[in-house]
């Protein structure tokens, strides 16, 4: 049996799905909700470093991390030894009712990576979408006004408060009812498909007017805005990067009016895009930043972190029994040293090594359209046809299926774009590896359609 640990490079053995794998797909389809979406049939036994082994013994090379969990790799040492050392110390003691010092330990570590010029708070939940309902709830809290502004594309979660934010895709919203009023939404900056031909740093400026000029005029008065949410890089919604002056003019907007600024960096957050956060690129001051997924190298913890004058709710008004336990809070201290101590500059110097072997690959392959983001957050789209710019989801899920079946986990984004998300660890090699398979796997796709 191959093990995890012993190859950072893929292997494959067997047919895919192997024996045992084909046994556990059964074993589940028996007993999970259908409603878990599996883009293809990886059977995870264990994992190491940017490798994931499944039940057959094939080794995988790991660019998805677990959808940007597992910042640090898959079970890093420091990492393991700090989980191992809290549990064997202190599981649980619910830090809503009582004290104990891991939760400021780790809040102060996360508001070193604020603007120093304001004093900040922070909450810790267990998820993204926790994070968005705290932010939502803090907002309304705080202004004292219920109106909220998000973007068509975004993703900030599936429980009703966050889903109602979420304009993803419309299967995450149906048959679930009658969502939180007073949730407006307007365009995000696709420079892509930018109907008025702007570029990746001038998109959106139309948006800005359309917010001023149109819906704080004829829809929602800004006076009555508690917050607009976004994302800095669009997740789920395609790995799309928003423009720095997009950002910059939102915060604006938002100071201007008294309406809350909520960055939503469960997924471009922690250190992914070469900064602590995707928006620090811009120098945004956030109200509040939510953080989540790459904080904890797969333990559960999330956060949301605001201005102190912003985090003034009262004893009762927000809690939680999980959030901030102390093995998971082991586990994000332990990330955020590694993660400060070298894999962000990583992730910045080995994310420009990729983008300077792929940003031409709109010109070398037929169905690439667009390749953009930031560091280790990298996304592709794929078309059928680069004139009209066709959406081509059947492509875009033959090349996945294809690095699959060679050894490398990417996802889907967004209707028809890959996610390229390794650990922030990963080095040349593997990034030489993984881009090699993914230029076959898109050949591959190129041909079967020709
Ligand atoms: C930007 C963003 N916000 C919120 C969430 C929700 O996080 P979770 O799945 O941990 O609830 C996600 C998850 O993909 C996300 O990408």
């Amino acid at each position: 049996m191959i093990t995890a640990t012993e190859t950072k490079l893929p292997r494959i053995k067997t047919a895919l799905p192997g024996p045992k794998a084909k046994e556990v797909i059964a074993y589940d389809a028996k007993f999970m909700s259908p409603s878990l979406t599996r883009d293809y049939p990886l059977v995870a036994e264990r994992a190491s470093g940017a490798i994931v082994e499944d039940s057959d013994g094939n080794a995988f090379l790991d660019f998805a991390a677990g959808i940007a969990v597992c910042s640090t790799g898959h079970c890093h040492p420091q990492v393991v030894a700090a989980i191992q050392k809290q549990a064997a110390e202190l599981i649980h003691i619910a830090g809503t009712d009582f004290y104990h010092r891991h939760m400021p330990e780790f809040a102060e570590k996360l508001v070193s990576t604020m603007p120093k010029s304001e004093k900040w708070k922070v909450f810790f939940g267990n998820s993204g979408t926790e994070a968005v309902e705290g932010a939502i709830k803090l907002a309304r809290y705080h202004t004292k006004r219920d109106k909220l502004i998000a973007f068509y594309g975004c993703f900030h979660g599936r429980t009703l408060g966050s889903l109602s934010l979420t304009a993803s895709k419309s299967t995450q919203r149906k048959h679930f009812g009658t969502l939180l009023g007073g949730v407006g939404h307007i365009p995000y900056p696709y420079a892509y498909r930018c109907a008025l031909g702007h570029t990746k740093e001038t998109c959106g400026g139309e948006i800005i007017e359309l917010l001023e000029q149109q819906i704080f005029k004829r829809l929602f008065a800004p006076e009555e805005v508690a917050a607009i949410i976004v994302e800095p890089v669009q997740g789920e919604g395609g790995f799309i990067p928003a423009p720095l002056f997009f950002l910059q003019e939102l915060q604006r907007i938002c100071n201007k009016h008294g309406i809350m600024l909520i960055m939503d960096e469960v997924q471009a957050g922690m250190g992914r895009t070469g900064k602590w956060w995707a928006s620090d690129h811009a120098g945004i001051t956030p109200d509040i930043l939510l953080t989540a997924k790459g904080i904890a190298s797969g333990m559960p913890v999330a956060a949301f972190i605001a201005k102190e004058s912003v985090m003034n709710w009262k004893i009762g008004s927000h809690g939680t029994t999980y959030g901030g336990n102390p093995v998971c809070l082991a586990a994000a201290s332990a990330t955020f040293d590694l993660i400060e101590g070298g894999l962000m500059a990583n992730a910045e110097k080995v994310g420009n090594y990729i983008f300077s072997k792929i940003s031409d690959w709109p010109n070398r392959f037929k169905i690439v359209g667009d390749v953009r983001g930031k560091g280790l957050m990298i996304g592709v789209e794929i078309v059928r046809d680069q004139r009209t710019k066709e959406r081509a989801a059947d492509l875009r899920d033959a090349v996945v299926d294809n690095a699959f079946h060679r050894g490398l986990l990417t996802l889907g984004s967004g209707e028809n774009s890959i996610r390229v998300s390794p650990p922030l660890i990963i080095d040349e090699e593997q990034a030489d590896c993984a881009i090699r398979i993914m230029e076959e796997s898109i050949r591959e796709a190129e041909k079967a359609r020709s």
